[in-house]
């Protein structure tokens, strides 16, 4: 089976740093990630009981923001119109056998050309929050030099329309589009790139941070340093470990200079960064697997964090050396940032084990980093093939509020791809989506009401579009989009979130 693009970020991260790791390390061993991909039957745990509750209503805290997220490439089109420059993404889609059915994001859902039609969607669902990305190439087509006025004069109508219709504009900064010209200068394991990277920050906070104050300088570091430079199922398509670690530091060091950047020009933004998490269950409840979920916990979800708020890198990642991820004396002072929230995109959980004395006589790189990620594999799996398990939600929201003194949080992004479309009546009844809202949010409930200070929720997404290296292949969007016609359809899941937002409840499910 082709893991899918969340099974592979998730359940084989370990698997591919341990498995690239000793290519490098230690010729002549025989490499397989195979071991850290067979299956675990997790036990079932006290949360599956609060799995499917649907018996309560629940209320939300006053100002709640109701959202759904877009990403530029997924959305935008326009691919080299208004003096765009070309993207990774763009050169990526436009390779053969990169992208499932040869689809790219040239046109999209045509947002750039069609963005009221967005906008009505959003009124129509109720929504007081969106969440979308810039283009960094729209809006400076090299990686450096000014800003091209005609994306400014883009994303100045988009945000203006936004705020006249009452709905918060939350801006990405990078959503996986670097310049091409950036990677051709070496890309993001190119240390240099953290200072393109705040110089577009600051052009970007001076065309729009007189009326965007809420800003994510980054989508999911983990995703694309991991998929785009070690796995190459995403662009650039590198596949190199070295590449990787580097790309992690550089990415880093830009959180610390962007975030800067971005308050020296607007000292009053709030800034966060969008980081994809799971919840970390061990398999079993020995020592061992307990430990072996901590480290899967570092690496899936602090890796990015910590050296914002902490100014170092996990512990449990201490292998990694200094000298291969390109770190120089002062780097950890640079990467500091102290978010003023912490963007939590979360789908699922992540089964954690420690691989047995066998498994690592035959494959020392388990030595290294001692733990095997999967998917869970209890709960209704989605199209794509991902466990829907609510309480992830709760779980993971509840211990970063924890360990990191219980910062604001908002969810970036949470959804589901089923692909139902249009019934003969041109109704599309994707009950299975509104379920998993449902429930997902009720875990946010209980997470808000056991103390975590939860500021908002974005449905990802807010209409179909261009999934990655998926194509138009799965659709999570709450409104549907006809891909010849590019129509927009709100879905039976817009409508129940429609409602779900103007009463700022959670009610029962019947
Ligand atoms: C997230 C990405 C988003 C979308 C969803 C399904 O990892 O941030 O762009 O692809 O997954």
């Amino acid at each position: 089976m082709r893991l899918t693009r969340r099974e592979f970020a998730h359940s084989a991260l370990a698997a591919g740093i341990a498995a690239a790791l000793p290519a490098s390390l230690f010729s002549g061993c025989s490499l397989s990630s195979n071991a850290a991909r067979t299956a675990n039957s997790a036990p079932l745990t006290s949360s599956n009981v609060t799995q499917f509750d649907t018996s309560s209503a629940v209320l939300f805290p006053k100002n709640f923001f109701w959202g759904a997220s877009t990403a530029a490439y997924q959305i935008e089109g326009a691919w080299k119109e208004d003096g765009k420059g070309e993207s990774i993404w763009d050169r990526f889609a436009h390779t053969p056998g990169k992208i499932k059915n040869g689809d790219t994001g040239d046109l999209a859902c045509d947002s750039y050309h069609r963005w009221r039609e967005d906008l009505a969607l959003m009124r129509a669902m109720n929504l007081n929050s969106y969440r979308f990305s810039i283009s960094w190439p729209r809006l400076q087509p090299a990686g450096s030099g000014p800003a091209n006025s005609r994306a400014t004069d883009y994303y100045s109508r988009l945000v203006d329309a936004l705020l006249e219709a009452r709905i918060r504009p939350l801006v990405t900064l990078y959503h996986w589009d670097l310049p091409q010209a950036l990677e051709d200068a070496g890309g993001w394991p190119n240390r240099d790139t953290a200072s393109r990277f705040a110089d577009y920050v600051e052009l970007a906070a001076r065309a729009l941070g007189d009326r965007v104050t809420d800003w994510l300088l980054f989508n999911e570091p983990l995703t694309f340093t991991y998929e785009g430079y070690l796995d190459g199922t995403h662009a650039p398509g590198r596949n190199s470990i070295f590449d990787f670690l580097r790309a992690s530091h550089t990415v880093n060091l830009a959180q610390g200079v962007g975030f800067h950047a971005l308050k020296t020009t607007r000292p009053s933004a709030r800034v966060g960064t969008a980081f994809l998490m799971s919840a970390c269950e061990p398999a079993t409840d020995t020592e061992e697997d307990r430990r072996a979920a901590e480290r899967a916990h570092a690496v899936s979800n602090l890796w990015f964090v910590e050296p914002a708020l902490k100014g170092r890198y996990p512990e449990a990642l201490a292998f990694f050396p200094e000298t291969a991820m390109g770190i120089k004396s002062g780097d950890f002072d640079k990467m500091r940032a102290p978010l003023d929230f912490i963007g939590i995109n979360l789908y699922y959980r992540t089964i954690a084990s420690a691989p047995g004395a066998m498994e690592r006589l035959a494959n020392p790189q388990q030595w290294l980093f001692p733990v095997k990620m999967e998917g869970g594999q209890q709960g209704p799996k989605t199209d794509h093939g991902w466990e829907v398990w609510p309480s992830a939600l709760y779980d993971v929201v509840t211990r970063i509020s924890r360990d990191f003194n219980r910062p604001q949080i908002e969810i970036t992004e949470s959804g589901c791809s089923y692909n139902d479309g249009p019934d003969a009546s041109g109704v599309i009844r994707d009950t299975r989506r509104i379920e998993y809202h449902h429930h997902y949010l009720q875990a946010l409930a209980r997470a808000i009401a056991d103390g975590a200070d939860v500021r908002g929720y974005h449905a990802w997404t807010l209409m179909d579009n261009f999934e990655w290296a998926e194509g138009f292949s799965q659709r999570f969007g709450l409104a549907y989009v006809d891909f010849k016609t590019l129509q927009r359809t709100i879905k039976e899941s817009g409508r129940w979130y429609a409602k779900v937002a103007a009463q700022n409840r959670v009610g029962r499910l019947v």
